[in-house]
């Protein structure tokens, strides 16, 4: 595979609004929709632009921007709740993600954490995406698609449109990768795929499950402790968004502080 150089996408551009809305846009000659925007034209509207330019299309004035992971997660397209930064940051850090390892992740859903896992794991990654619902499947295969045609590398990426219980997915998945680096689980059962998928981890590997609801966190914790796995982090991550004051300073703002969910990090002695 052929890397692409920082600031050289020539498949697609990102155009921000002033509140921080993102589209992703295709470079394509034809008059396409781009739903926010309207009709256009990307080449020839886009003619003689480069990043940082303003450009008026219809009624909306945009700044073009390189897309980045930033600018592909604030312009995906949604189906499922995705993994915000928050959460994916301190998965990626904790279980020391980074460039040429091998990941699992299931379910894929929209592909929110898969673009975290993209945009670290580089040309010589393997990442593999498990998910059992086709209309959630062709969404996370979109996001993943534009990943591909503005990340500078992109990592072996197999979709597996299945269920993670299912034999046939596990056989696979053994197929592509036998040692695991690290497996992400954002299901709503996970606790019978943890002793399925446990085998696939390498000595030191770590598997993480991502838990909305505090009775997952406890099912995980059980099983994990049952099969031999030793917990490393569980808990939750808190953020608290600052802002400007009215008369001056800054000072954390009024939105009160939202849940996601609960993480638990576990690692094969
Ligand atoms: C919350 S979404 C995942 C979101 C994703 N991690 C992201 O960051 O965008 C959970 C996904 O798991 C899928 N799923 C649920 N059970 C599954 C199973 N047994 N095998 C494969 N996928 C499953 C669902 O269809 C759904 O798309």
């Amino acid at each position: 595979m052929t890397n692409k150089k920082k600031g050289n996408c020539p498949q697609y551009t990102a155009l921000r609004e002033a509140d921080g809305r993102t589209y992703i846009v295709p470079m394509i000659d034809e008059e396409i929709k781009i739903k926010g925007i309207g009709r256009f034209n990307p080449n020839s509207t886009l003619d003689g632009t480069s990043n940082g330019d303003r450009v008026t299309i219809g009624q909306k004035a945009l700044t073009r921007t390189e897309p980045g992971l930033p600018e592909l997660r604030k312009g995906m397209k949604r189906r499922a709740q995705i993994i915000n930064p928050k959460d994916a940051g301190f998965l990626l850090a904790w279980m020391g993600i980074g460039c040429g390892q091998q990941v699992l992740e299931a379910g894929h859903g929209s592909g929110g954490l898969a673009l975290h896992l993209a945009n670290v794991l580089g040309a010589s990654g393997t990442l593999i995406s498990v998910e059992n619902r086709p209309e959630h499947a062709v969404v996370g295969q979109e996001n993943m698609e534009r990943a591909k045609g503005c990340l500078p590398e992109f990592p072996q990426w197999t979709l597996i449109e299945g269920d993670i219980t299912d034999s046939v997915t596990i056989d696979v998945i053994e197929g592509i990768c036998e040692d695991l680096d690290a497996i992400i689980l954002d299901l709503p059962e996970p606790w019978p795929v943890i002793p399925l998928l446990t085998p696939l981890l390498r000595d030191g590997g770590r598997i993480a499950c991502y838990c909305p609801v505090s009775s997952q966190l406890e099912r995980v914790w059980q099983v994990c402790e049952e099969i031999g796995l030793s917990i490393d982090w569980a808990g939750e991550m808190m953020d608290r968004v600052w802002t400007k004051a009215s008369r001056g300073g800054v000072r954390p703002g009024n939105t009160p502080m939202g849940h996601t969910a609960f993480l638990l990090i576990a690692e094969k002695r």
